[in-house]
């Protein structure tokens, strides 16, 4: 059996405002507010990618629980924004810690990634397969955003969460889904050359590209369903589900999704408004923003929920 023994996060120094938009392209802060909630996010410096923000999250991590990760036996990234295709963020996260033996492996599920990431070390740890199982989700996506295209470019962010899975003499995790339609690819992509995608055309310019609306109606047509599946299948109601943390994309896609499980907003950490869209670290920023606030404490239950490019989803119960 397995949980979480500890969890850090990081975010970089750089702090952008909607207003910076202003200078660049044709909107502002109002439209940007009203449509997404996003007030500000974070930019990695130059030369900062995403295994420097991991490590720095580790570091935290370390920090916080005075864990030592010198022997962890396997290290997953979950990234849509890795330093470069080869070798793969988990193996520079390795090197830079000076993590002796561990495998290494990058998850590249987009925003549903870090569940994707804790499903796996969940796998690893209760088979036996690993005991110490680090798990971050990662982004630089202000590096890979087309800073000309003004549908996508405002939401971006760039952070990191890590969390170390290990074993328990209780089960911490509950339940899991996952599920995919991939007929809806061409919606959200980044291609280094392919130029198409389910017949549709496609722009390989190594940049996100996202059919916004699409997305936005396949999240909240689909998540609500999927988080009462996973809750019945941990044999829960949502009133004992104390937070329900969805991917971090939009407020108002947040709000559609409590609004159609008629579950309270006060009880969905989020962190788009402070940090914008960043992919596999939203789920992690918003525990810690809400743990930072007094809301989410030791021995809570969580639903966790990440969407995203595939389109995928993936989706967790567990007692933090
Ligand atoms: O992490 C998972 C990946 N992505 C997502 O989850 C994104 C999901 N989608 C969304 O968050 C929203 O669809 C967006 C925030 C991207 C867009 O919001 P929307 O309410 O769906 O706007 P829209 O695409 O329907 O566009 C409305 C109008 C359009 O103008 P017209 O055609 O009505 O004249 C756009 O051209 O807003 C215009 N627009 C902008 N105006 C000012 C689009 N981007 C901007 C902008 N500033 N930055």
């Amino acid at each position: 059996m397995s949980k979480i023994t500890a969890f850090g996060t990081y975010v970089p120094e750089r702090i952008v405002d909607n207003h910076y938009f202003e200078e660049i392209i044709d909107t502002n802060d109002e439209w940007i507010t009203s449509r997404t909630g996003i007030k500000t996010r974070r930019f990695s410096k130059d030369g900062e990618y995403t295994s420097d923000l991991s490590v720095k999250a580790v570091e935290n991590l370390m920090a916080n629980s005075g864990k030592d990760v010198s022997d962890v036996d396997f290290i997953v990234v979950c990234t849509t924004s890795p330093d470069q295709p080869m070798p793969n963020a988990a193996s520079r996260v390795q090197y830079k810690l000076g993590i002796k033996n561990a495998g290494c492996n990058d998850i590249y599920a987009a925003c549903a990634g870090f569940v994707y990431g804790l499903q796996m070390a969940h796998g690893f740890v209760n088979s036996g397969v690993y005991k110490k199982v680090l798990v971050i989700g990662a982004e630089t996506l202000t590096k890979i955003t087309d800073m000309e295209d003004r549908t996508s470019c405002i939401l971006f962010g760039d952070g990191a969460g890590a969390a170390l899975v290990e074993p328990d003499e209780q089960e911490h995790f509950m339940a899991f889904n996952s599920g995919t339609n991939g007929d809806l690819g061409h919606d959200l992509y980044l291609s280094h050359k392919k130029n198409s995608i389910n017949g549709v055309g496609i722009n390989p310019n190594s940049k996100i590209v996202q059919n916004g609306r699409s997305v936005f109606k396949w999240a909240v047509g689909n998540i609500p369903n999927k988080v009462r599946e996973l809750a019945e299948k941990a044999g829960l109601t949502l009133d004992d589900i104390d937070y329900i943390v969805p991917h971090s994309a939009n407020l108002r896609i947040i709000e559609a999704i409590a609004k159609d499980l008629n579950y309270p907003m006060d009880r969905i950490p989020e962190s788009v408004t402070e940090f914008g869209n960043t992919s596999s670290a939203s789920i992690p920023l918003a525990i810690a923003k809400a743990e930072r606030n007094g809301k989410i404490k030791k021995g809570d239950t969580l639903l966790l929920i990440g969407f995203g490019g595939g389109l995928t989803f993936a989706g967790a119960i567990l007692k933090w």
